[in-house]
């Protein structure tokens, strides 16, 4: 009997290519080329399957031009590079990969908090400039951490990684916002408090962002939320590009509006807003926060295993839509 036919649609860790061709007749990308939309959409034309990470869109177009399109399996716990409706109303799957990345991309999240509040950065390229002749009582003088407001915007899984961190690492007083508020034992176990988005801002000594994209998080942050924060408070985005409106926020970090940002995700990666490149008080990332070779091969394999599980076993293990199994 044939295979099932996949796509792999950006280089991978060859072993999970190796597994996936023991299951699937596999076409790959592993010299990892950046495909156009209709390049890529070419590709999926007769495919059941695809193995995606964040930067492929799937939407109605590609659904109508690929109809034997059964699955994308997003090695990414983000998914707004699906249109789920779209997959949905085709009867295409997709899954994505929670949970294997949640503590590294947490200890990532809080490197940035770090890394901003005390002027890592910024300090480093001072030195390397050969600009660095004597100590003085307040170079690069930034905020504490220990001890300091923690405010995170968005209490998913990886909120909570970042809110445990801060309570029982740093002694931080938690507070967070999200769309709706966490049990009390969950709650108690991040010891974090749940308040008001308007308190979240003026309060937060440190604000950290880890909600989902979404056309209701589009500029969650922007002039306006910006304003209402302290000048003293530092923004954290590992979220998605597009939650921050960049500009403000570079507008504002250079009037001094607020400390510092920890940005690694822009909106229209891997382009960045120009003006975050030339302010001073900013870390900028090229979206690593759950890169670790252990956590991205774990990431892979959960997006190999949600294939298999389908288009093999007829069982996903993160489906997204589930209403296309029924
Ligand atoms: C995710 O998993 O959504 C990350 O942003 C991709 O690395």
């Amino acid at each position: 009997m044939s295979k099932p036919k996949i796509l792999v649609a950006r280089a991978t860790f060859p072993e999970v290519i190796e597994r996936l061709s023991r299951h699937f007749d596999v076409s790959h990308n592993q010299a990892d080329e950046a495909w156009t939309k209709a390049q890529l959409t070419e590709k999926l034309k007769g495919q059941q399957g695809a193995f995606t990470t964040g930067g492929e869109r799937i939407d109605a177009e590609v659904l109508a031009a690929c109809p034997g399109l059964k699955i994308c399996a997003n090695m990414a716990v983000g998914f707004n590079n699906f249109d789920l409706d779209a997959m949905t109303a085709a009867g295409v799957l997709g899954t994505n990969a929670p949970d294997v990345l949640t503590e590294t991309t947490a200890d990532f999240g809080f490197a940035l908090i770090m890394a901003t509040a005390r002027r890592v950065t910024e300090s480093e390229h001072y030195l390397r400039a050969g600009k660095w002749t004597r100590w003085s009582y307040d170079m690069f003088a930034g905020s504490d951490v220990h001890g300091a407001t923690l405010g995170i915007l968005g209490m998913g899984r990886i909120g909570q990684g970042i809110a445990r961190r801060g309570a029982h690492g740093f002694g931080m007083n938690v507070i967070y916002h999200n769309r709706s508020r966490l049990d009390a034992a969950t709650e108690a176990a991040c010891k974090a408090r749940y308040v008001s988005k308007e308190e979240l801002l003026k309060t937060a000594d440190h604000l950290i962002l880890v909600l989902p994209y979404s056309p209701s998080s589009h500029h969650a942050i922007g002039a306006a939320e910006i304003a209402q924060m302290k000048p003293t408070a530092t923004l954290i985005n590992i979220a998605r590009g597009g939650i921050v409106d960049d500009a403000a926020l570079a507008l504002a970090l250079r009037e001094r509006k607020i400390a510092a940002a920890g940005l690694d995700v822009f909106e229209g990666e891997p382009k960045v807003h120009p003006d975050l490149l030339t302010v001073p008080n900013v870390v900028l990332t090229p979206h690593i926060a759950s890169a670790t070779l252990p956590t991205r091969l774990a990431m892979a394999n959960l997006a190999a295993d949600n294939l298999i599980g389908f288009l093999v076993d007829g069982k996903p293990l993160t489906p997204l839509n589930p209403a296309v199994l029924a």
